[in-house]
């Protein structure tokens, strides 16, 4: 072979189902901006079947994998048992979205969930004049997707972290885990009131990771929250505006749906695997339009 002309790197998203995935439109658009020659393509696994999935495409020389639902706490565990493998942020969500497979045979597990959706949020409070390290977050949600967010939190200097939950328990747990990684942080049920924690005066940003959305449900906070609130963000994304983001539309709050956050995360998984930062606002733009355009399709 011509040394000068290099085979694409390949990478993938695993996932059952995937068809839907948008990771391999955000990938290709990053190698173009950057004139990589990367492919990205999606690997439907079966549900039994992720380790041996790995094990198929790291012997076919695939350089990464990004991982989603329902495999990232199987990602994780498979990453786990390797020296060296976690990141911190991997080991605080027991779940791994991005692998990396190094030519060693070693392999590196991280979780960019939690980072994509900070460069989302510092992003928005900009316009508002804020950092993310200025502030404090209000989560709704003690699930895996809540779980996912609290290192990165912790890493972007978050002053405070209040986490509410329909299930009280979940909630006061999790909170315990992130003052255990030094992040101020207190748990509680839905509609309790920000008076009830003594939380500092610092900004309020309202970040919703229950599932809720799934549903078409809101959860109900107690209004004061909103009062304190400098910004709104709903981890689910769609063409229209989530129920979440549909329910804040009377009140002067911005708001904002996750696409950013996907996006976001797939920045840190390509610079996780070529070490290269494409323009993710550049591809947020063209993934919204992409959206909108699937969502008019009959
Ligand atoms: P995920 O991985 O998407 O986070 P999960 O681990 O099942 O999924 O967690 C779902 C989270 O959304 C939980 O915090 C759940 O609350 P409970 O712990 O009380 O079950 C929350 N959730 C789901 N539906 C909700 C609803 N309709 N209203 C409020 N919270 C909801």
């Amino acid at each position: 072979m011509n040394a000068l002309i290099s085979e694409a790197d390949r990478y993938v998203v695993i996932g059952n189902p995937i068809s839907h995935s948008m990771s391999p439109f955000i990938h290709a658009d990053f190698a173009a901006q950057l004139g990589l020659p990367l492919q990205y393509e999606r690997v439907l696994a079966p549900l039994n079947g992720f380790a041996q999935t790995v094990a198929a495409l790291k012997a076919a020389g695939v350089k990464g994998a990004n991982v989603t639902v329902p495999f990232k706490l199987e990602a994780f565990a498979l990453a786990k048992v390797l020296p060296n493998s976690l990141t911190s942020a991997a080991e605080f969500a027991q779940a791994a979205n991005t692998l990396k497979f190094n030519a060693d045979g070693t392999v590196l597990a991280d979780n960019t969930d939690g980072g994509g959706l900070c460069r989302d949020l510092d992003r928005q409070l900009n316009t508002l004049g804020l950092h993310l390290a200025q502030c404090q977050v209000l989560m709704i949600g003690a699930g895996g997707a809540a779980s996912g967010c609290v290192s990165a939190f912790q890493q972007a200097g978050v002053q405070h972290l209040t986490v509410l939950n329909r299930t009280v328990p979940k909630a006061r747990e999790l909170a315990e885990r992130a003052e255990a990684i030094d992040l101020p942080s207190a748990g509680g049920g839905l509609d309790t009131p920000p008076s009830h924690f003594e939380t500092p005066g610092a900004p309020v940003v309202i970040v919703n990771a229950s599932s809720s959305s799934l549903k078409g449900d809101v959860p109900v906070l107690h209004p004061d929250w909103y009062q304190r609130a400098v910004l709104a963000y709903d981890m689910m994304y769609a063409a229209e505006p989530t129920p979440f983001v549909w329910s804040l539309g009377k009140l002067d709050l911005p708001c904002s749906d996750g696409l950013g956050m996907l996006v976001f995360q797939a920045q840190l998984a390509f610079e996780v695997w070529t070490g290269a930062s494409p323009n993710a606002l550049e591809t947020l733009t063209k993934v919204r339009q992409a959206l909108l355009a699937k969502a008019k399709q009959p």
